[in-house]
Parts: C-alpha cells; structure tokens; sequence
C-alpha cells in the first residue's frame, strides 16, 4: 500500500456515500452470493466505510482497511460479529488457512500490488475456500478504448481504470468457479475463485 493510496481515502472517505450509490445494485448481487454460502470465516479486504456491514447475515466476519478515516467511519456502526482491524492486504497479519472466504469489492484495482494482494489471499484461505472479485474489468471491446483515455484520470483518483484480470499472473492459483455480469457491456463483473 502506498502512502499516496492511503492519503486519497483519508481525504476521499467522506465523499465516498456518493460513489456508493452506483456500486449498491452490483453489492446486493454480491450478498446474495455471500449469504446463502455455509457459515464460514469471512475476511473483507478494503472493507472501506462499511456502510454495506449490515447485509452479512451470516458468518464471523472480519474486515480491514488501510485507510484510518474509513475505518473510523464503518466503527462508528456497533456489529457484535465484525471485528475491523487497521491492516494492509498485501502483509496480511494472520496465519495461513484462517479463512473460508475472502471479498474484494472494488478493491483490487485500487491496491498497488495486485500480485503479492492475491498471493496473500492464497496463504490465508483454507483448502476449498473461496474469493469473491467485485470490480470492473476492462471488456475486450471499444469500451477499452474509454478505460485508456481515463488513466491520466484513473491515476489521479489512485486506480486502475483500465485492468485485465488475467494480467495478474497469481489469479492462476485459483480456479474460476462462477462469473456474473452486469449491465450490457458487462463492464462490472463478479468473479468467485475456488482454491484448489
Ligand atoms: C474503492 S474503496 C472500496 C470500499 C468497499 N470495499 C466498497 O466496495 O465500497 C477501496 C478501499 O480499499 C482500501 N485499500 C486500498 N489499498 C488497500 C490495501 N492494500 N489493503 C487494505 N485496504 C486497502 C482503501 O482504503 C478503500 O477503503
């Protein structure tokens, strides 16, 4: 995580409610997802201000973030099951096989390293566990050409706009079990990992 990243959330957390709005159809999907799996250990990486907290309905959840300001902002919410830690995703703090789920909701095209974030998750996740991947994902159309011209953009607001998932050469130590496309061009996907 860098020092940059992490400035840009703790100025950015309280205009954050206001990219939420868009994000929320695609996270319900996400909770349907998440809450019909069997009770689990659930570790959220990039939990940010936590605002959607309250539709896990199930499992011991644990939820980190690099950024003080979000995380001050999802405490200020009291759930007796959500433990929220100030912690990195690319130096996790736990031990391996600790967890049977893993999310990343827009988040890992915002870390700096995307690779080590991933090999992380592969050393927390118990055998068969799964990671959930909410994010957009450059499609393979004209609609790339949109993600290009905003990277001097993208760059400013401390993401990758234009991000190919297999591009990330440790997502191979996971088996894609199910993909989930939004909206017509398919530019929000969600992607569950198994690992093998
Ligand atoms: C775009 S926000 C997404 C927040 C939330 N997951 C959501 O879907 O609304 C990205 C969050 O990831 C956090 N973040 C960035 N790099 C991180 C890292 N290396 N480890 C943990 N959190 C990180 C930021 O502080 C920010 O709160």
């Amino acid at each position: 995580m860098s020092i940059q990243t992490d400035h840009f959330y703790n100025n950015f957390s309280f205009l954050y409610p206001m990219v939420d709005v868009f994000l929320k159809p695609q996270k319900r999907r996400l909770f349907e997802e998440i809450n019909t799996l069997p009770y689990g250990q659930l570790l959220e990486i990039g939990v940010g201000n936590g605002k959607h907290l309250p539709l896990y309905s199930i499992h011991k959840i644990t939820g980190i973030d690099t950024s003080s300001a979000m995380l001050e902002i999802a405490t200020k919410q009291k759930y007796p099951n959500i433990e929220l830690l100030q912690m990195n995703g690319e130096q996790l703090l736990f031990p391996d096989q600790s967890f049977d789920y893993v999310i990343l909701s827009h988040v890992i095209a915002v870390v700096d390293d995307p690779e080590r974030l991933l090999q992380e998750i592969h050393r927390v996740l118990k055998p068969y566990g799964k990671i959930f991947i909410l994010n957009h994902f450059t499609p393979h159309n004209w609609l790339k050409y949109v993600d290009q011209s905003f990277q001097p953009l993208s760059r400013i607001f401390h993401f990758k706009s234009l991000f190919y998932i297999d591009s990330i050469s440790s997502i191979k130590k996971f088996r894609l079990l199910k993909e989930t496309s939004f909206g017509h061009f398919s530019y929000f996907k969600l992607l569950i990992y198994g690992k093998a």
